[in-house]
């Protein structure tokens, strides 16, 4: 009896809370998979993983350099070093030629620390937050984590795979929403939303009085059309950006928002209690990438070589339908005429052709089984070789 009262309690105490049952990323098993092929002698062919194979630019490294050499490395206030809040508020007149007074620039840790303080400062527990699908699957999993409930919304070729302002309030007449969420470039599909899409979304959002957040973080990787910020468009919405992709510092993890005047406060505060202030020697390295443009801008031309030889070479390989390769460096390849399973599909082209891309179903659960995701963010080699090997292999199959 007291054995099984002593269990009891000792599983209660051991057992994970609910929300924290989110699911893994599917590319990780893929990347796990692929690594295995390398420690037995194979060459794979990375196009699973987004993200950039470059360095962060000179100027950030020599600025860190210098920064460990003074030796110390303080506290910074929670919502970033002032003069990195100013280059970021800089940036946007640069870029966009808006103006955003510094003191709405929240430093973050990567986007991905942006979005929990974007949530947690915008959203009850139980709040309904549309996103769209396909789409990035941690922000289901971290509004999931948070209590709120994630709304998914289909997008379709028929809008350039951009969620659209009736397609918003449609479901928000079902059950009324709190928030929306969108990424242009977007990830997995690459498509990028016109000025006119964002602005009519973000007019109807408003209209119903839905939270608008803009994840603008592949900003900087456009291809066919110029990206617009949100923060160009309406001083409510709430960007989330960061110096993961174009300025190639993922595991610098930094990011940035931009957010509403009228949460400034309240996220200085969550900031200050959840995490004090984001790693000082990251946030004097990405002031300074923001003069590395001209080497950032090389690389970003060689995506730009990847992509013509992918939009070129995959339909000569049998890979003829994609959707709209506008910006970040992803490719989303309909595969539905040889499989219904993308996860079969993606394991068997790793195993048989050394090429690893990530299954649609990671994105989406509801039509993933029909995409493959490659990431064109390695070199120019390799995705030539790539071309030919998934050529080689469909035509065997
Ligand atoms: C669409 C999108 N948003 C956010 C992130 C998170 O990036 P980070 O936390 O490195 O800024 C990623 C990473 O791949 C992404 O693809």
């Amino acid at each position: 009896m007291l054995e099984s009262t002593f269990g009891d309690r000792a599983r209660t105490l051991l057992t994970a809370s609910r929300r924290s049952d989110v699911p893994p990323f599917m590319v990780m098993d893929v990347m796990a998979a692929a690594a295995r092929i390398e420690a037995a002698g194979g060459h794979v062919i990375h196009m699973e993983v987004g993200q950039p194979a470059a360095p962060a630019p000179k100027t950030a490294l020599a600025a860190a350099r210098a920064a460990l050499d003074d030796g110390r490395i303080d506290y910074t206030s929670a919502l970033g070093i002032p003069s990195l809040r100013a280059r970021i508020a800089k940036h946007y007149r640069d870029t966009y030629g808006c103006t955003v007074d510094p003191e709405r620039i929240v430093v973050t840790t990567g986007s991905s620390g942006g979005f929990i303080l974007a949530f947690l400062s915008m959203f009850e527990p139980g709040d309904r937050v549309a996103v769209t699908v396909p789409g990035y699957p941690p922000y289901r999993h971290i509004l999931t984590a948070l209590g709120c409930e994630p709304v998914l919304i289909e997008t379709s070729s028929a809008t350039r795979h951009a969620l659209t302002g009736e397609a918003l309030l449609a479901a928000h007449r079902k059950a009324p929403l709190k928030g929306v969420l969108v990424g242009s470039p977007a990830n997995p599909t690459g498509t990028m939303m016109s000025r006119e899409a964002l602005a009519s979304l973000m007019a109807a959002a408003e209209s119903a009085g839905i939270r608008f957040i803009s994840d603008e973080i592949y900003h900087g990787l456009d291809y066919a059309f110029a990206a617009v910020s949100a923060a160009e468009l309406s001083p409510h919405a709430l960007v989330i950006n960061s110096f993961s992709k174009y300025f190639c510092m993922t595991g610098w993890r930094i990011g940035w928002m931009v957010v509403p005047q009228a949460l400034v406060r309240p996220i200085d505060r969550l900031h200050g209690n959840l995490a004090i202030s984001v790693p000082t020697l990251s946030q004097i390295a990405a002031e300074a990438a923001f003069e590395g443009r001209a080497e950032l801008d090389a690389i970003k031309h060689g995506y730009e070589d990847n992509r013509k030889i992918l939009i070129e070479g995959l339909p000569k390989a049998g890979l003829s339908k994609f959707l709209p390769v506008d910006g970040a460096f992803y490719l989303y390849a309909d595969v539905s005429e040889f499989s219904d399973d993308s996860f079969d599909f993606a394991k068997r082209l790793l195993e048989e052709a050394h090429v690893a891309a990530t299954p649609g179903v990671d994105f989406d659960p509801i039509d993933g089984r029909h995409f493959v995701r490659f990431s064109y963010a390695g070199s120019t080699a390799d995705m030539k070789e790539a071309v030919e090997r998934i050529g080689a292999w469909l035509h065997k199959r």
